[in-house]
């Protein structure tokens, strides 16, 4: 397995290429996407006054969320390592319209003091398992909160409870350029954090207390518009900066053949429905 500096590079490298396509379809992610962090939202039930941490916060609508149910006396913030999408999450929601909101740019596992810090409760959708040293991320995480403070966030589970992720790749592939390396083992990637033991080690590692990880099995609804959401769900993943390096033949190309791979998840007339199986993780800091 690569070391670790080499891990965070491969995650840099991945989400500078990956950015463009997430803030393209940043509105049609933030709806779809809504039922990967409910289970967290629900959980964290953020408290008029709060002050939260959005870690690995993407182009900003969870943090939206979290401001919102902050209210006018909280805040939240939004923590990612990309700094176009941080730029976009500050775009799309500018701080006259949502005084509550910042995005900040850091990798949550090297950052020496999480800026704001310490608040009371910390979210992340989809975002812990990409980490090159989970342990140290999550220390650090461990370290933003006040004492009492909570954890709620939401990963993959294994590749069989999320085929869609497959699909969008598996498609694209035979007609886009070179794709990132395949992750091996525990190595940082989408399904990295499968093994909710793994889950509890870390944490627990990292000095939480009262860790927890719940299977949820959720579904994300898409319009049945065949091509759109072939196109969004192949630019979400891998396949992506090949996709949008390539000509429009090719790109069309695999649009269709993800759209007939996407034919098991669609309901025609009525849409998609893709199932997605998540772990909810949740876990407190010491009084
Ligand atoms: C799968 S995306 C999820 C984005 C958003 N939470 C959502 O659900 O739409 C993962 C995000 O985590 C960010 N990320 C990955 N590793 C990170 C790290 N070590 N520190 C901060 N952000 C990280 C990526 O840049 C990306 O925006």
């Amino acid at each position: 397995m690569p070391g670790t500096d080499a891990l965070r590079a491969r995650n840099h490298e991945f989400w500078a290429q990956a950015a463009p396509g997430w803030i393209r379809h940043a509105d049609r992610q933030d709806k779809a996407g809504r039922p990967l962090g409910a289970a967290a939202m629900e959980w964290l039930r953020p408290q008029p006054g709060e002050r939260i941490l959005d870690v690995g916060c993407g182009c900003g609508g969870t943090t939206a969320e979290l401001a919102a149910a902050a209210g006018p006396g909280g805040e939240a913030v939004g923590v990612d390592l990309s700094d176009p999408m941080v730029a976009a999450a500050r775009r799309r929601f500018p701080r006259e319209r949502h005084p509550g909101l910042r995005f900040v740019t850091a990798d949550i596992e090297t950052v020496r003091d999480v800026p704001g810090a310490p608040y009371d409760a910390v979210f992340s959708r989809m975002a812990l398992m990409l980490q090159a040293d989970p342990v140290a991320g999550c220390t650090t995480i461990r370290r933003s909160l006040r004492r009492g403070g909570r954890l709620a966030a939401t990963v993959f589970r294994d590749g069989g409870a999320n085929p869609w992720m497959f699909a969008a790749t598996l498609g694209a592939a035979p007609h886009v350029g070179p794709l990132p390396p395949v992750p091996m083992g525990d190595e940082p990637g989408p399904f990295a954090f499968a093994d909710p033991g793994r889950v509890r080690r870390i944490l627990t590692a990292a000095g939480f207390d009262a860790v927890t990880v719940q299977p949820y099995d959720v579904t994300l609804d898409a319009p049945d518009e065949g091509e759109p959401v072939a196109e969004w769900l192949i630019e979400m993943g891998p396949a992506g900066p090949a996709y949008r390096a390539g000509p429009a033949p090719d790109r069309a190309a695999a649009r269709a053949a993800v759209a007939r791979l996407f034919e098991r998840f669609r309901e025609p007339g009525a849409g998609y429905r893709f199932p997605a199986g998540i772990w909810l993780v949740t876990a407190e800091t010491a009084p």
